[in-house]
């Protein structure tokens, strides 16, 4: 195959770009998505803040343009993210908790139903556990009003609102073994044992020389398919350039292949002008949409 979504799929596997809605109308990268990439994520479309942007208020335009054009071309959409601390509207972190608990369940469930049948996999939960060694949860308005248990209530509420939707948990800084990956770890161990809906687990796998692809990557993800969860590999992007480059996205390819539950990789972005890491060169093509080497070394992995 001479592209990375036909070589995915060869593979048994998707492969995806995060996608801006503003950017849709710019032939070159609408003609790169359209060509190489058989999976999309809205980089910011369905984050809370743009969807329900005052309480019960919900405007979905930006994202169901991203969604229709996926489903037009045959692309699968992952949602993201329901529950998130971050680019949450001011409205949500002013709740006590009776009303926090509703909101929550209430925003899962409208955006849930208004994509019910569309989203192959959703990540319900984003970022709740913090950096460092303490295996802690991050301090949010939903940890700090609901406790531990916002994650697991999340999640039932996400399985009623579209039983076919696959529901993942994702994080980042979690791609090798460590105390933050232990304890998602530790969770996802525990939902299973108690029958608290899980699917998936995405590894958002940020990258850069000061945090390379670690050396048991592969072995981490595997050991969270050993749970019997499917692994993702969901916001792809590394820094840097040229051969250094290509064979850290090679790595992440490989372990990917290496472990039959990992069923996709997404790219954080399409060329790097539009990287949210906005000093670097991140991505798989320039900002002209040249190939770059990183580019081939995934193409050769599949
Ligand atoms: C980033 C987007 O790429 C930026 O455009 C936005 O300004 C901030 O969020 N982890 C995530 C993603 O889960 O949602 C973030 O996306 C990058 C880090």
């Amino acid at each position: 195959a001479d592209t990375l979504g036909a070589a995915a799929a060869g593979k048994g596997r998707y492969f995806g770009a995060a996608v801006a809605a503003n950017h849709l109308g710019e032939a070159q990268y609408v003609n790169t998505l359209n060509t190489e990439f058989n999976s999309v994520t809205p980089e910011n479309e369905m984050k809370w803040d743009a969807l329900e942007p005052s309480r019960g208020s919900f405007g979905f335009g930006n994202a169901d343009r991203i969604v229709n054009h996926a489903q037009g071309r045959g692309m699968s959409v992952r949602g993201h993210t329901l529950v998130w601390h971050s680019q949450l509207p001011g409205w949500v972190s002013g709740l006590g908790a009776s009303d926090l608990r509703s909101a929550m369940n209430n925003h899962i469930n409208q955006v849930m139903a208004h994509y019910r049948g569309k989203i192959h996999s959703w990540d319900v939960v984003n970022e709740a556990f913090q950096d460092g060694n303490s295996g802690a949860r991050r301090s949010s308005p939903f940890q700090d009003r609901l406790g531990n248990g916002f994650i697991e209530e999340a999640f039932r509420t996400a399985r009623a609102a579209d039983p076919n939707a696959k529901l993942c948990y994702n994080d980042y800084n979690t791609d090798g073994v460590n105390a933050k990956s232990n304890a998602v770890y530790a969770m996802v161990r525990d939902f299973k044992s108690r029958g608290v809906p899980i699917d998936c687990v995405g590894f958002q796998s940020h990258f850069n020389s000061a945090s390379p692809v670690p050396s048991d990557y592969r072995a981490n993800l595997q050991r969270f398919a050993d749970l019997g969860v499917d692994v993702q590999i969901t916001e792809l992007d590394i820094e840097g350039s040229g051969a250094a480059q290509a064979t850290g996205y090679g790595t992440v390819v490989t372990a990917c292949l290496a472990v039959s539950r990992c069923t996709g990789i997404t790219v954080w972005g399409i060329p790097d002008k539009y990287s949210w890491r906005s000093g670097g060169t991140p991505l798989l093509f320039d900002d002209n949409y040249t190939k770059k080497p990183a580019y081939h070394a995934v193409l050769s992995a599949l």
